[in-house]
């Protein structure tokens, strides 16, 4: 057996060598760096594969939030709602754009955005009277999407608009619907472990609406219009550059094979852990992407340790709960986030890629078993 590996990159780069030369090779004889035709071509194969209408590529995850909060025109003395057990990322942009962030706990079952606590933190907000609730960024946790029939509901009573933090699980459906198209806006990195990972940095935002994407078009340039000639706007240095544009065209072949990949190692996982370990599940019409696979223990650095010894590799997503980051601690609410807190203690990631073989994920299962 080779040996296990918690992300494999090399595999798939073996795998689309000489594909990925060729496109490379395109962009250097016709030397449009920034902005060349693969921006647009990756935008029109994305907007289709996620059927929402519209797709704007852009420099990373992080850009994709920060783009489209600054594209609603939040800032000062807006609320924006997060789950409290999230990347940094998600908060760092509501930071960034000048809004309030107001963390929210997750549900255990599913390790995304309690809605019921949504509601609650709605409420206080508006008691409270200090702040405009104005935006919802659920996060699709680990690839699972979050209760997005619930969420859009409480945030179109409250005036609020939705955006999606997708960027664990580009690939993943609710129901009849994808990934992209689950919110008014969604975001998502293709950082390179993430479900379409490029070989840097880069993102994108989706949405139906035109005016929109227009707005982020014009933001992910320095805020200038459509001729750029002049600053319509404050904007960013957003662009996703036409390399990395190429690089995920051509990975764009094999996502839906490598997506059958995690789902079918997934239910290979779940055939011999379910019963023995608790995990974050979804509904019955959730179709996670599985952008990890993620158990909870509560012996967590003993099994870790156990595992790390019989060759396992585990990574923890994420050891704190946001609120007890020192950047984010002056907006940690009073009595905390019980069931975030208990998470970052629980949470452990096995080794998880689509090239996973059947005899290293049940060698992972029979070490787990033993560490237990
Ligand atoms: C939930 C979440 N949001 C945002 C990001 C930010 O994406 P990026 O690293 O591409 O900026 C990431 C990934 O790193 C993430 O996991």
């Amino acid at each position: 057996m080779d040996p296990i590996q918690f992300f494999d990159l090399k595999t798939q780069a073996k795998r689309l060598r000489a594909d990925i030369d060729r496109r490379i090779a395109a962009v250097l004889d016709h030397g449009a760096y920034i902005g060349g035709p693969e921006v647009g071509e990756l935008e029109t194969r994305l907007a289709a594969f996620t059927g929402a209408r519209e797709c704007v590529a852009v420099a990373s995850g992080t850009d994709a939030l920060l783009i489209a909060i600054m594209g609603e025109g939040v800032g000062p003395g807006d609320a924006v709602f997060l789950p409290a057990f999230t990347y940094n990322a998600t908060a760092n942009a509501i930071l960034i754009a000048g809004g309030t962030p107001v963390f929210v706990d997750v549900e255990r079952e599913t390790a995304n955005l309690d809605p019921a606590d949504l509601e609650r933190r709605i409420a206080a907000t508006l008691a409270e009277g200090r702040l405009r609730p104005r935006m919802v960024i659920p996060v699709d946790l680990y690839g699972l999407p979050a209760d997005y029939a619930a969420i859009n509901a409480i945030a179109a009573r409250h005036g609020m608009v939705v955006l999606a933090d997708a960027a664990q699980s580009l690939g993943g459906r609710l129901g009849n619907r994808s990934v992209g198209a689950l919110a008014e806006m969604s975001a998502t990195s293709f950082y390179p472990t993430k479900t379409l990972g490029g070989y840097g940095d880069g993102g994108a935002v989706f949405t139906d609406d035109p005016a929109r994407a227009a707005r982020w078009r014009s933001i992910r340039w320095h805020g200038t219009d459509e001729m750029k000639r002049e600053s319509i706007r404050v904007g960013v240095n957003g662009r996703l550059d036409s390399l990395q544009c190429a690089v995920l065209l051509s990975k764009l072949e094999i996502f839906a094979e490598e997506l059958a990949s995690r789902r079918r190692l997934a239910a290979r996982y779940a055939e011999q852990l379910d019963g023995l370990v608790e995990r974050p599940k979804g509904a019955a019409e959730a179709d996670s992407a599985y952008g990890l696979f993620t158990i909870y223990v509560k012996n967590r650095d003993q099994v870790q340790a156990v595992l790390k010894a019989k060759g396992v590799p585990t990574s923890i997503y994420y050891l704190q709960a946001l609120h007890h980051h020192a950047a984010f601690a002056a907006h940690a609410p009073a009595g905390g986030l019980p069931v975030a807190e208990r998470l970052a203690d629980e949470v452990l990631s096995l080794p998880f890629h689509p090239y996973l073989s059947d005899t290293q994920l049940d060698h992972v299962c029979a070490a787990l078993r033993e560490s237990l």
